[in-house]
């Protein structure tokens, strides 16, 4: 069976959500503005003659009309930055001050990686990590590319993540016991990349949902735990399996001290709720709070992210 049929009484007007997912995403990249105001990002591409339109949702964000914006300079100049449209969301509900402590704690190639140091206007410590070492090269570059200067990287499991290597430091403002938000965009099936990597689901198996929504439940885990009481934690994937996404949601809330949080997306970004049943099991009705996006809602690719609160 094909995956994807797998969610035919989930998703309201399948054969659009189908029709989507068969369409070639559209190539988009986000204005970093710790380089450039999204004004000047604008005026250098309209000087390049790039055909762009603005994101409905998102005034950073464009859809470019052709593919491949690497080869511009606003881009290699580290205005511009390759991201695909819905992968913006978790920064987003992440919602960083400057200032704060925060964890990325799986953070390669870095897309939001480095919307979060956009987000923190470059101030306090972000720490990306990675269990990855050859996809934390790609972080590297494209953070110095950008511009940021208050990333730290690791390259840590981030199940049994440690703080140790920070409480020494002598050039970090203060003792860093705890973080102050976190995010973890988790390692996942990616069904819903299907519409970048038409091969996404060539090797699908259930036995491969499980493992990594294994994976998922101990590193959604740690960054709860990582986390100060009051704190945020945002957990995100590419897919849309229940034993993932729900699933590991339902499990965290019986593990660990946490809440999950309503969030709203931005005007004009439509999602459904998380669900709460699912081949004959239930999840805590809270996993309605998450978001469900699905490609023939708002264009993108397919997602899954939510908001917790760390209670104790
Ligand atoms: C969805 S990707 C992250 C994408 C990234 N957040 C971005 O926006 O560019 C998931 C990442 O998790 C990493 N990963 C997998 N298992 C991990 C673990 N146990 N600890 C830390 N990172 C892990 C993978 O190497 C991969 O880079």
């Amino acid at each position: 069976m094909q995956p994807l049929e797998r969610y035919a009484s989930l998703v309201d007007d399948f054969d659009a959500f189908r029709a989507a997912c068969d369409r070639p995403l559209p190539s988009v990249v986000r204005v970093n503005t710790l380089k450039a105001s999204i004004e000047r990002a604008r005026e250098a591409l309209d000087a390049e003659g790039v055909d762009y339109e603005v994101s409905d949702w998102h005034p950073g964000i464009f859809r470019l009309a052709e593919r491949g914006p690497g080869t511009s300079w606003p881009y290699f100049h580290g205005w511009l930055h390759g991201q695909e449209e819905v992968s913006a969301l978790p920064a987003l509900a992440l919602d960083p001050d400057p200032g704060e402590v925060v964890w990325d704690a799986c953070a390669a190639p870095g897309s939001k990686t480095t919307q979060l140091a956009d987000l923190m206007d470059d101030e306090g410590l972000l720490v990306g990590n990675d269990n990855n070492l050859g996809r934390l090269s790609a972080l590297r570059h494209n953070a110095e590319r950008l511009g940021i200067t208050n990333l730290a990287v690791t390259n840590q499991d981030a199940r049994n993540f440690s703080l140790k290597p920070f409480g020494d430091r002598t050039d970090l403002p203060e003792r860093v016991e705890a973080f102050d938000r976190a995010l973890v965009d988790a390692p996942c099936s990616c069904e819903g990349t299907i519409r970048k990597n038409p091969d996404a689901l060539d090797r699908w198996t259930m036995d491969h949902v499980q493992g990594v929504a294994g994976i998922q439940k101990g590193i959604l885990r740690r960054a709860i735990q990582a986390t100060r009481v009051g704190g945020t934690v945002v957990y995100s994937t590419c897919t849309f399996a229940p034993e993932e996404n729900e699933a590991v949601l339902d499990h965290v809330l019986t593990e660990a001290d946490c809440e999950i949080r309503e969030w709203d997306t931005p005007d004009g970004f439509e999602t459904d709720p998380g669900v709460t049943e699912w081949n004959g099991t239930e999840y805590d009705p809270a996993v309605e709070r998450a978001h469900r996006v699905y490609p023939h809602r708002n264009d993108t690719g397919g997602f899954f992210c939510a908001k917790l609160e760390v209670t104790g």
